[in-house]
């Protein structure tokens, strides 16, 4: 059987930065205990390894509060700006590993919300990407993941300015037509397309692999919203796609009849668990 593994498979260089922030903490060993803002990334693996090191995990701001020492690391899906404010007004230590893409939305967030826009994000609202992107703006603001909500959106005031930014990790053809419907309601919108070129690119490439082969695996945490996109894109172009966490979630004899497979995974997944499912899947 031949495997094509896309080049884009694996961690994005936002969530490599975030990780690499979490071993360098540990390396330094100083303000310790070392937290992180949630999970650092979407991916057990990871995660279990940072705890058996040692770190602690923050569930959200009421956790927060409780700190009193160490370090807290934000993680590449960034926080609201009331995280900021706390860790300042408490004076905890903190290394901030957002995603420059990310810290890039907030920026437009905050600006044009101090500019009086009213401020559509489009993206999946129980994403934390999402809830950080919400908590830079004001009342003036709304989650829109879907036809259905695109097509009820209305504003009372006609003229209110509206800018669109988007989940960095949102599929980007979806976008475009979600972004479609809102511009056909006639108000004054500006369009910011912040999907990163890391999730563009991955999305193609999975889409071109799976256009070409009989079969494809996508590596992904089931937690992961852009693993379980990529899973949609494959399985819209490839019948046969599988999503798998590790190598132990794949039922070989699905693989029995294939001569090309593809693999790809999403931007949380390590090379290690990459490289075991393609082992795993020569037959
Ligand atoms: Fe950043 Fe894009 Fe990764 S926004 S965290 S480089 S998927």
């Amino acid at each position: 059987m031949e495997i094509i593994t896309a080049k884009s498979a694996g961690f994005c260089f936002g969530v490599e930065k975030a990780v690499n922030l979490v071993y360098e903490e540990l390396r330094k060993g100083e303000n310790r205990p070392i937290y992180t803002y949630g999970p650092i990334i979407h991916n057990e693996i990871v995660n279990d390894d940072f705890k058996a090191k040692g770190v602690r995990i923050i569930d959200g701001l009421e956790a927060l509060a409780g700190v009193k020492e160490g370090t807290v690391i934000i993680r590449s899906h960034g926080v609201p700006k009331k995280v900021y404010d706390l860790l300042e007004e408490r004076k905890i230590h903190y290394v901030d590993g957002t995603c420059p893409f990310v810290k890039r939305i907030h920026n437009i967030v905050a600006e044009k919300t101090a500019q009086g826009e009213f401020v559509i994000i489009i993206g999946n609202p129980a994403h934390p990407e999402v809830e950080g992107i919400r908590g830079w703006g004001d009342e003036k603001i709304e989650i829109i993941s879907d036809e259905a909500k695109a097509r009820a959106f209305t504003l009372e005031d006609k003229s209110q300015k509206v800018t669109i930014v988007a989940q960095t990790t949102f599929n980007h053809n979806k976008f475009k037509e979600l972004v479609e419907i809102i511009l056909g309601k006639g108000y004054n919108v500006s369009v910011c397309n912040t999907i990163c070129s890391a999730t563009r690119e991955r999305q193609a490439e999975a889409r071109e692999i799976a256009s070409r082969v009989d079969a494809m695996i996508v590596i992904g945490d089931m937690h992961s919203s852009n693993s379980q996109k990529l899973f949609e894109i494959c399985k819209d172009t490839c019948e046969k796609t599988f999503f798998v966490q590790t190598i132990r979630d794949l039922d070989k004899t699905k693989l029995k009849d294939i001569n090309v497979l593809g693999i790809t995974a999403g931007a949380s997944t390590p090379n290690k668990t990459i490289e075991e499912v393609q082992k795993g899947c020569q037959i």
